[in-house]
């Protein structure tokens, strides 16, 4: 029997566009008894009440009723993701707005959501990286290029368009099952999406 310790995976959610795919990574992981932590930042609550028809209140609500999901404050600097003595399997920003990449790119940790990602590259975790934003100036490439440089993962959100699916839904269905391939979760995809984890 398997007596290792469950760790959490980190989705941290930060405050640009694209909130539905953190749902979706919430969601997915909670079905997969995996063990989840989620961080909203500020700014991503205001994102999350325009872009989705559920308050992100009501979301953590109902992810609390799940034994393995806990969500801390981001202001709580005092949370265990804040220390790297406390194991986690990773962290996922998702979306990851540019000034959120900014602070990272440049070793500022002032929430607890940047300080567990800061930890992640510290402690040479996974840390995955979903920016939202375009275009792209000279410093957000430049940041990205720092993080990428120290070992994080940057997945833009680009839609596959040569899979020719039709809706929003399909699309963030793809981009999450690909995260999940990426972060090595095993992940049941559906003919559609052939391309994936092959
Ligand atoms: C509705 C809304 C959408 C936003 N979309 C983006 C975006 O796609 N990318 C981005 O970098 N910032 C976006 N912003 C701006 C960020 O929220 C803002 O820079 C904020 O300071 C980010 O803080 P955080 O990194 O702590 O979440 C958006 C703001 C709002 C209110």
């Amino acid at each position: 029997m398997n007596m290792q310790p469950k760790h959490p995976y980190i989705v941290g959610i930060s405050g640009a566009s694209g909130v539905i795919i953190s749902k979706k990574i919430v969601d997915s992981l909670l079905a997969k008894e995996l063990e989840v932590v989620t961080v909203f930042s500020n700014a991503s609550k205001l994102v999350w009440d325009q872009e989705l028809s559920t308050s992100y209140q009501t979301d953590i609500l109902e992810w609390s009723e799940y034994p393995n999901y806990t969500n801390y404050a981001v202001g709580d600097l005092t949370a265990p993701i804040a220390s790297g003595s406390y194991h986690t399997n990773g962290m996922i920003i998702v979306p990851c707005s540019m000034n959120s990449v900014a602070s990272l790119g440049n070793g500022i940790t002032n929430n607890l959501l940047l300080r567990s990602a800061d930890v992640c590259l510290k402690e040479k975790r996974p840390l995955t990286i979903i920016p939202r934003e375009t275009p792209l100036h000279a410093i957000h490439l430049s940041n990205l290029t720092k993080l990428a440089t120290m070992g994080a993962t940057i997945m833009p959100t680009d839609p596959p368009f040569y899979l020719g699916l039709q809706t929003t839904a399909e699309i963030v269905d793809y981009f999450v099952a690909k995260v999940l391939i990426q972060l090595g979760i095993e992940t049941e995809l559906p003919e559609k999406f052939r391309y994936l984890g092959k």
